[in-house]
This record gives structure tokens, C-alpha cells and sequence, in this order.
């Protein structure tokens, strides 16, 4: 389990204001009080259960890239596409005065996402909403960062991860459509100098179907690295 602490962050200025969202319901977490589980993710204390993907500890490495790179972006909110249980984006805007959406498809995911807010003491910079990666693009809110872990498994190898939730990692023929996706509506939320931090298996996605939605959408792969469970790829 990933123990160390994230590095200093200076605080930035909140930009423009986040959607006011429907709170996240938090009867879908009573629903299966007996699965419930904990865990330490860098340092936040990360609650789900089996409805959700378990957060993995390598993908601190996300949040400590994110949070290096918060230092230098514009002023504005960080949006975090594909959120489950929200660690991601909650590791990266701690102690930042960042406000930070996170946003998935699943109800109990937005629920975890907002009492992992709450249960780390940043409930109040935080958002979490349900709805998918394609509707966030038809709102007005612009973001400097976006961060995004979508499903990036192949199609026809998620048999081999019989314990994770088909909807979490399910990524279509080659495992980029929702990365894809996530690509587009990164470019049409990023405000001007914003930055998009992509979460995907492997370097070839990154450089095949990801790069030439990005291209097309006006974002360009800036940087792909390895990691210990897939690669983070970030876009500007
Ligand atoms: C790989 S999981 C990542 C979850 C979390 N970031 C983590 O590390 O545990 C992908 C997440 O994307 C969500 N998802 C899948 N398709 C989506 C869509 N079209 N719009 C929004 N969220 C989606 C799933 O519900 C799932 O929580």
C-alpha cells in the first residue's frame, strides 16, 4: 500500500465556479453497509465496496503527477472524468484550494467519491456528480486540469479480472473508447494552457487511437510514463 505523503502544493486560486450538483446520494452506501471496506491511499483514508473498483495504490502516481503540475496551470477547478471512489482527484487537490468535481456514471461511485471527500476534511472543495463523460462536455464549466481513469481493459481480456465491476473496466475492442471519450470532452472543457492526465493500460493506446483523437480534438501527447499497473499519459 502507497504510504508516502504528497509534496507541498502552493494553493491556487479558485477559478471559475463549479456546477452545483444534485448531492450525491448517500442511501446507495447503505445499501451494503457489511461490504465496506477501507484503505490508505497515499495518505487519505479511501472507503468502498465491491460495487466499485478497489482503488489501486499505483495510481497515486496520477495524483502526484497531477498535483506537481497544479502548481504551474491556470487558475480553475480540476475535473476528475471516471472518478469511482474518487482518490484520484481528492489526492491531488488536498491541501490546494483547487475545487474539484469528480464525476462518474454510477450513482454509489459519486456517493463514495463525496463521503471520501467528507470522511478527509475537504467535503467542501469538493463536487461529485453523476452523469457520463460525454454530458460534462455540454456544460459551461471550464477546467484547468482534467484528470481521467477510464475503463482501459480490452474487451476480451476483462475475464481475467473476475473481482472488478465490467462497467469499471471495460474499454471496448482495443480498451480506448472510453479513454477516447475522455479525450474529447477533456478538450472541450480544458480552459486555454489547462492540461489533461489520462489514465490507460498500455503505451500503444496511448500512441495509437488516443494520440489521433487528440490530434483531431486539438490536444497534443505530451508525455507517456510506465507505471506499476498501466501508464499516465498527459495531454496539453
Ligand atoms: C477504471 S474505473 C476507475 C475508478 C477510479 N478512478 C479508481 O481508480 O478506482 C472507471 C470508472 O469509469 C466509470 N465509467 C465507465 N463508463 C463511464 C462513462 N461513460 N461515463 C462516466 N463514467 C464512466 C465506471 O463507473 C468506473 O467507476
Amino acid at each position: 500500500m502507497q504510504t508516502s505523503a504528497l509534496p507541498p502544493t502552493v494553493d491556487q486560486c479558485v477559478g471559475a465556479s463549479v456546477p452545483k450538483p444534485a448531492a450525491a446520494s448517500h442511501d446507495v452506501l447503505d445499501l451494503a453497509p457489511d461490504d465496506r471496506r477501507t484503505a490508505f491511499v497515499g495518505r487519505l483514508e479511501i472507503a468502498w465496496d465491491p460495487r466499485i473498483l478497489e482503488p489501486r495504490p499505483w495510481t497515486a502516481d496520477q495524483s502526484r503527477w497531477a498535483a506537481r503540475l497544479l502548481t504551474t496551470l491556470p487558475p480553475g477547478p480540476v475535473l476528475e472524468l471516471c472518478s469511482g471512489a474518487g482518490h484520484i482527484g481528492l489526492l491531488t487537490v488536498a491541501g490546494t484550494r483547487r475545487e474539484l468535481v469528480c464525476v462518474d456514471r454510477e450513482p454509489v461511485a459519486t456517493a463514495y467519491a463525496a463521503d471520501n471527500a467528507a470522511r478527509n476534511g475537504i467535503g467542501a472543495q469538493v463536487h461529485a456528480r453523476t452523469a457520463t463523460i460525454e454530458e460534462v462536455a455540454e456544460e459551461p464549466t471550464r477546467y484547468a486540469l482534467v484528470l481521467a481513469d477510464p475503463p482501459w481493459v480490452p474487451s476480451a481480456g476483462i475475464d481475467r479480472f473476475p473481482e472488478d465491476p465490467p462497467g469499471a473496466i471495460d474499454g471496448g475492442p482495443d480498451g480506448t473508447d472510453l479513454a477516447v471519450a475522455c479525450v474529447r470532452t477533456a478538450a472541450t472543457v480544458l480552459l486555454p494552457g489547462g492540461a489533461l492526465v489520462l489514465q490507460l493500460g498500455t503505451a500503444e493506446q496511448a500512441t495509437g487511437a488516443v494520440a489521433e483523437a487528440a490530434a483531431a480534438h486539438g490536444l497534443t501527447v505530451e508525455e507517456v510514463r510506465p507505471c506499476a499497473g498501466g501508464v499516465l499519459v498527459l495531454l496539453r
